[in-house]
């Protein structure tokens, strides 16, 4: 029953009332008066709330689902797996036709940068191998299974505990630029950093000299502050970089399909879009 336009067939503006969107144009919220909610397509609100035309207090929601959360959790596990089990390694081995066995005594400690649903199914598929799981957050609060971090110093030492440090964070003000060298240089030596939140997370000059001072041994990134990556980049042809293109978790149509309807019926019904945030905290 719903009259759904996409844009930019548009229609008359001032009959939207509900906006579902992902990298919206520049000026489209200053044309929509008629706008009760907005939802962002995916996981992250944060292409939405820098928005200098959002309404201040109109209602964010966000359309993330548990297959959203379960393919992130996946891309996690297989990523900690490949770096702790050295899979690339065995690759190299392979051309080189030698046969050269070993597996690791251990599992690997892993640190969960965030702790929304992203993180805690992560955190339960790695339990599930019996790796010990860090997490850190603003409130230092989690899953009773996830040994909780929080706080400036909490990061660094959480990074100077763990073999793979992943960021899912959501992007703010207070996360831009969170892995930085003083937080990369508090890391093992063998560790391997994993950012699947945002690319403006990194400061990626910093990763770069970093990584040839050995700490961390390797970066798997499927974020970047410019994206696509562009050709000339440096982290294109680095050794000891694993790139994935912003594939990790990305909006999955049916899933996305099913939680926009359930969140327009709830505007509809005068209230708060799935997945509200709170627009001055970020997230
Ligand atoms: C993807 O990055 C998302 O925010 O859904």
């Amino acid at each position: 029953g719903a009259d759904i336009r996409v844009w930019p067939d548009a229609g008359e503006l001032s009959e939207i009332d509900f906006a579902i969107c992902w990298k919206q144009p520049e000026g489209l919220f200053s044309r929509l008066p008629g706008l009760k909610a907005v939802t962002s397509l995916g996981a992250g609100v944060d292409g939405i709330l820098k928005d200098p035309d959002l309404p201040r207090d109109l209602p964010v929601g966000r359309l993330a689902g548990p297959r959203l959360a379960s393919n992130m959790a996946a891309y996690v596990t297989a990523m900690t797996t490949l770096h702790w089990r050295d899979f690339p390694g065995f690759m190299k081995d392979q051309a080189a036709r030698r046969w050269n066995q070993w597996a690791p005594e251990h599992p690997p400690v892993v640190g969960l940068m965030g702790m929304g649903e992203m993180a805690r199914m992560t955190a339960s598929a790695l339990e599930a191998l019996d790796t010990p799981v860090h997490g850190w957050n603003r409130s230092g609060k989690g899953p009773d299974t996830v040994t909780m971090h929080s706080g400036d110093r909490g990061l660094v030492e959480m990074a100077a505990t763990v073999d793979v440090l992943v960021c899912l964070l959501p992007l703010t003000d207070q996360t831009r630029g969170i892995i930085h060298a003083g937080l990369l240089a508090a890391m093992k030596p063998g560790a391997c950093l994993i950012n699947t939140g945002r690319g403006e997370h990194l400061v990626e000059a910093d990763l770069l000299s970093a990584l040839d001072a050995g700490r961390p041994r390797r970066a798997i990134l499927d974020v970047f502050s410019t994206e696509p990556l562009p050709e000339s980049h440096p982290f294109w042809q680095h050794p000891r970089i694993l790139i994935t293109p912003h594939c990790a978790s990305i909006t999955l149509t049916e899933e996305a399909a099913r939680l926009a309807l359930e969140s327009w019926r709830r505007v509809q019904a005068g209230k708060p879009p799935l997945g509200q945030v709170e627009p001055d905290r970020g997230y």
